[in-house]
């Protein structure tokens, strides 16, 4: 069933692109992201959240995940699997999740202070190389929501730090701060909705082809938005991050970028359409399976257009 990232890593930073890592909270959106990847033939980082995992049971998950890549697997797919924790907290936490099969882990002690973060990498690394595991580490700090964790700033990654953080701890990826932001919130209104590509080209002259990992990176479809508003959901002010400068950071360094926004975006719009226009509908297959497609067709687009 799953890999760790390593081989999926050195492929795509060879050959100039990167690994989508969806994160999921259900079995609907499990599916929806394995079908389009398989359709797209592309690799892909399955991602939980702590809150994700506790959701659907740390028992179920595992067998979840065994299942639908089977299901999978039953249609000569052979693209890569790998799951991640995403925002790992703390090492007892990372343990648990390795114990139970996770192939990739990531640490993220990006608010501590820089040998803290260090410190406690380390020892995750170490502790995962006796699963096979991968570990991503974390050096600066996005604003918006994560979890447990929220932020008001926004700390770019200091590019002179970076070399000896990943000595140091030897982890297998490196997520960085360059302008994404977690949520539907990414920028404020009349902002110039751009990465500091400056930054990682920096990072990239110092630390070479390694692999870096990109948090929030939702587009935040105007469409959706949209479609969210017209049925009854209420949100303002969303701007996500452009799908071409995410295709600019992937002909660098950039090697896993993260998306978990959108695809909430899209289930809940469509869902809430589904409703509006068919108010009698009970069957859960029947109203749940509508914005499971939609979510599979944002998946392949969204490959498309910025992974491949
Ligand atoms: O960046 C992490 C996730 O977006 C947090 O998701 O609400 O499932 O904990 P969660
Ligand atoms: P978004 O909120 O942009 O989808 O970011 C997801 C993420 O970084 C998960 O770790
Ligand atoms: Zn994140
Ligand atoms: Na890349």
């Amino acid at each position: 069933g799953l890999v760790n990232t390593k081989e999926m890593f050195r492929k795509a930073n060879e050959k100039g692109y990167s690994i989508p890592a969806f994160n999921f909270a259900n079995l609907e959106q499990l599916k929806a992201i394995l079908n389009a990847c398989h359709e797209a033939n592309s690799d892909v980082i399955l991602q939980i959240s702590e809150s994700a995992r506790n959701y659907i049971g740390k028992e179920t998950l595992p067998l979840m995940v065994k299942g639908a890549i089977l299901d999978l697997r039953a249609k000569r797919s052979e693209i890569g699997v790998a799951l991640n924790l995403d925002h790992g907290k703390d090492y007892d936490l990372i343990k648990d999740c390795l114990d139970y099969g996770f192939s990739s882990v990531m640490i993220d002690a990006s608010h501590e202070e820089f040998y803290k973060n260090i410190e406690k990498t380390k020892e995750v690394v170490e502790l995962a190389k006796k699963y096979n595991a991968s570990v991503e580490g974390e050096l600066g700090i996005l604003s918006g929501i994560e979890d447990e964790i929220s932020s008001e700033e926004n700390k770019f990654t200091n590019p002179k730090e970076v070399v000896e953080f990943v000595q140091k701890t030897g982890v297998d990826s490196l997520a960085i701060a360059i302008g994404t932001a977690h949520g539907a919130h990414k920028f404020k209104p009349g902002e110039d909705p751009k990465l500091r590509l400056d930054i990682l080209e920096n990072i990239r002259e110092v630390l070479g082809e390694f692999p870096i990992v990109l948090h929030g990176s939702s587009s935040v479809p105007g469409e959706y938005i949209e479609k969210f508003r017209d049925n009854g959901g209420m949100i303002k002010d969303a701007i996500g991050i452009p799908d071409l400068e995410l295709k600019k950071a992937s002909k660098s360094i950039v090697t896993k970028i993260n998306v978990d926004t959108d695809g909430r975006l899209v289930f809940t719009s469509t869902l809430l359409e589904y409703m509006k226009n068919n108010p009698k509908e009970m069957d859960l297959k029947k109203y749940l399976g509508v914005p499971k497609k939609a979510m599979e067709t944002y998946y392949s687009e969204k490959i498309k257009k910025v992974f491949k």
